[in-house]
């Protein structure tokens, strides 16, 4: 039995597999109101049909500057909870669980005017901004901004939530020594803020909601941080209330002199090296489309899920081609048999 198709079970998030479609942001919000529509909709209600264990929807704003466009989604105000809990509901009844990604882009907002991030210190890419560096109570609203956001998740029914606190983004922002130059508590003590989101966050769902946190846990600019360096970092994380890691790496500006080695499974090697030391389920995401080594990084216990991105935009019935593949039972959804008889 392919191990991919094993159940799998966090506080009360039962998954029926164990893949996982990561955040992807489909700058799709062309009303620019921060409101999921119609494209959202078939999005994930396919993948669900396709026969995801989990959904994670994109990076979804706490806050309108968080955005990293006008065309990103948000849930910065009750207002979103009825159109979140359609797609909610509708991805229930096709078997797959759902999950949000709650973010804010900080410094990497690019049509925030100004936007806003730790220290005065713009992102190293043509066309970013210089932010503006958010005083003690402004950083303190917006550990709020993450708490209600995700008492919101709840209201719309999302079995779990995951804080975005990777690829360069506000969270990260703060944890990483390159760009959080502030002289307050929250510059002296680099992951306090990611702290007091999550204990913002924890607060604000059930005991028994799995809370799941993106990290980068490595940096690719010239003295950046490595996954060793990340380790005291995300233990606070987990002992603030993580449940599990999902590891991805980068986002912080250009890759360096280091460079960056994108081949198959690339991170799965940081996935397991966090999961060891942290004795922490995590979740491998990168290059994972052959499902083959999809199944090597379970079957090797480097992660506990496997998050497969781009290859789920191309093909939206993955799960249902990687069980053919792996010689498991699929579950094609019954007015599709007929696409699968010869
Ligand atoms: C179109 C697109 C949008 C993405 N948006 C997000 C996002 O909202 N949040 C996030 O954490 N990662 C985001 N990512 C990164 C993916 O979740 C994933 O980590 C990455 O694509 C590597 O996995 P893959 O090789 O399976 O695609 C995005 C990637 C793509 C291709």
């Amino acid at each position: 039995m392919a191990k991919l198709f094993t159940p799998y079970k966090l506080k009360n998030l039962e998954l029926k597999n164990r893949v996982v479609l990561p955040p992807m942001c489909q700058y799709s919000v062309h009303t620019k109101d921060g409101m999921p529509n119609e494209w959202h909709n078939v999005h994930y209600i396919s993948r669900a049909v396709g026969g995801t264990g989990l959904i994670i929807v994109e990076m979804t704003a706490v806050h309108p500057d968080g955005r990293i466009t006008d065309e990103d989604t948000g849930i910065w105000s009750d207002d979103f909870i009825p159109a979140w809990r359609h797609i909610v509901d509708q991805v229930h009844n096709y078997g797959s669980k759902i999950g949000i990604q709650l973010g804010h882009a900080g410094r990497k907002a690019e049509d925030a005017n100004p936007p806003v991030a730790p220290s005065a210190i713009a992102y190293d890419g043509e066309g970013y901004k210089e932010p503006h560096a958010l005083s003690t109570a402004e950083v303190e609203e917006l550990i709020q901004a993450y708490g209600d956001a995700a008492r919101r998740a709840v209201e719309a029914g999302f079995d779990t939530v995951e804080i975005h606190g990777a690829h360069g983004y506000l969270v990260h922002q703060f944890h990483s020594p390159l760009v959080n130059k502030r002289d307050d508590e929250y510059g002296k003590d680099l992951p306090l803020f990611g702290e007091k989101v999550v204990q913002a966050v924890r607060k604000a769902v059930p005991d028994d909601m799995a809370v799941l946190m993106r990290v980068s846990a490595r940096e690719y600019v010239d003295h950046g941080y490595s996954v060793n360096e990340i380790e005291d970092t995300c233990r606070r994380y987990r002992d603030a209330g993580v449940d599990m890691l999902h590891v991805s790496s980068g986002g912080e500006g250009p890759v360096g002199a280091g460079g960056m080695k994108v081949v198959p499974a690339y991170q799965a090697e940081m996935a397991a090296q966090l999961k060891r030391a942290l004795n922490i389920p995590v979740i491998a995401v990168g290059l994972l489309d052959e499902y083959e080594d999809a199944e090597r990084v379970l079957e090797q216990d480097q992660a506990d899920l496997v998050a497969i991105g781009r290859a789920m935009l191309r093909d939206p019935y993955w799960p249902v081609h990687a069980a053919k593949a792996l010689q498991v039972e699929a579950d094609v959804p019954v007015p599709y048999l007929r696409g699968y008889r010869k």
